[in-house]
């Protein structure tokens, strides 16, 4: 089959990057669409070029807008690709605008959509992330589940005649590049950082960085605890939390300091090697689950409550006593839990389902 798979953020581009490179191996023929939702360098160009994700053949440029204007805008420009490269399947994956975006223009079209990383439930309609998941799924023909727990939410909403269970992608992105970070990344040396004596925070959802005073306190109990711990709290900033930061004139405390985002190498680095991580990213906590550290995770549910079950990962809340609960709890933990996500061939099952459905 012509595949077309469309893509917009960061997290896009890192999981999707398997799936492209084992669609190349089979030589099948790809049109890539390029929704650009994210633009910056350092969310952006940086991952083409460091998971070798080659130049996409279409660059819809919408950049950022209310959700109405940027998936309307994807909507747009995806239909346009579709009616004039005219794919067998599109593929999409996760649960942002662009995902959304491309799958309602694909629905309306002939093609066949896939949804990677599908059955993802955090049953929180107010995140922007769930609404547009739950609809992607009821738009698509091929769902292709992470894992079984995934599954059992489709079969729950009547899907199950569609879903695969394949793992999750992050894991073949993990497996592929973890070695090539510990090798390769200097980034402990460049922030003057010993393995074990730091942890790492990421904190972006605009449901914890757009109330300002839910974002100070979030800060604050981080801070609480690295003064605790008497280990420094690295962060690196997404920028829609450093607009916030700017906007809301908060301070950030000692404890935590605020660096660029980093590459997938770095990234990787500093997960392998803090001694917790504190976030409210999906993918990363799937990825503390896969290196063996302990998350804390500042929200009030998760999609992926898999890293839960197995000990790696404990759902704390954003407020400052909750978030030191959270980490006390976590601290010192050995990663030694199994992996829930699968073995790292997820890509390979998901391209072996659409070639089997066009054979
Ligand atoms: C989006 C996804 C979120 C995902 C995250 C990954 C939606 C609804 N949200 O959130 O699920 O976890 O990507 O990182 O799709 N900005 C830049 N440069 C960029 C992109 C954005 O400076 O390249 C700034 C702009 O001020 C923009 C803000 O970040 O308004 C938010 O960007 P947006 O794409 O709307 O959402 P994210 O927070 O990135
Ligand atoms: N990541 C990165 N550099 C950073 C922060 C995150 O490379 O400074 C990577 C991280 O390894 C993970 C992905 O970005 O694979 C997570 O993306 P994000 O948290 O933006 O989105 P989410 O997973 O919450 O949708």
């Amino acid at each position: 089959p012509h595949v077309a798979v469309v893509l917009g953020t960061r997290p896009e581009i890192i999981k999707m990057a398997p799936v492209l490179a084992e669609l190349e191996r089979r030589a099948l023929p790809v049109t890539l669409v390029h929704t650009g939702q994210h633009y910056s360098e350092e969310l952006d160009a940086v991952f083409f070029d460091q998971l070798s994700v080659r130049e996409p053949d279409h660059q819809l440029g919408v950049g950022s807008a209310s959700h109405g204007e940027q998936t309307a805008a994807i909507l747009e420009g995806v239909e346009d690709v579709l009616e004039a490269e005219s794919p067998d399947v599109v593929l999409v994956h996760g649960d942002t605008n662009s995902t959304l975006g491309g799958a309602l223009a694909t629905a309306k079209l002939a093609p066949l959509l896939g949804h990677v990383e599908a059955g993802l439930r955090s049953y929180d309609r107010s995140m922007p992330e769930e609404v547009n998941r739950v609809l992607t799924d009821h738009a698509a023909e091929f769902l292709f589940a992470p894992t079984e727990d995934a599954a059992a939410e489709l079969a729950r909403e009547g899907l199950d005649d569609r879903s695969h269970v394949t793992g999750n992608t992050i894991v073949d992105s993990v497996y592929a590049f973890r070695d090539l970070a510990a090798e390769h990344s200097t980034v402990l040396d460049e922030f003057g950082l010993e393995p074990g004596a730091f942890d790492l925070l990421t904190a972006h959802r605009a449901e914890n960085t757009d109330d300002h005073e839910r974002f100070a306190g979030l800060l604050r109990g981080v801070g609480e605890w690295a003064e605790r711990s008497g280990r420094p709290v690295v962060y690196p900033i997404h920028p829609r939390a450093e607009a916030a930061l700017d906007e809301a004139g908060i301070e950030v405390p000692d404890g935590v300091r605020l660096v660029e985002p980093t590459d997938f190498l770095d990234f990787l680095r500093l997960e392998s090697e803090a001694a917790l991580v504190f976030t409210d990213s999906g993918g990363v906590q799937e990825e503390t689950c896969i290196l063996g550290t302990p998350c804390v995770t500042l929200r009030y549910n998760t999609e992926r409550p898999e890293t839960a079950f197995v000990g790696a990962n404990c759902v704390a809340g954003v407020a400052p006593e909750e978030i030191l609960e959270g980490a006390e709890t976590m601290d010192g933990k050995t990663g030694d839990w199994d992996v829930p996500f699968g073995d790292g061939k997820a890509a390979e099952r998901i391209v072996d389902v659409l070639v089997a459905a066009f054979e």
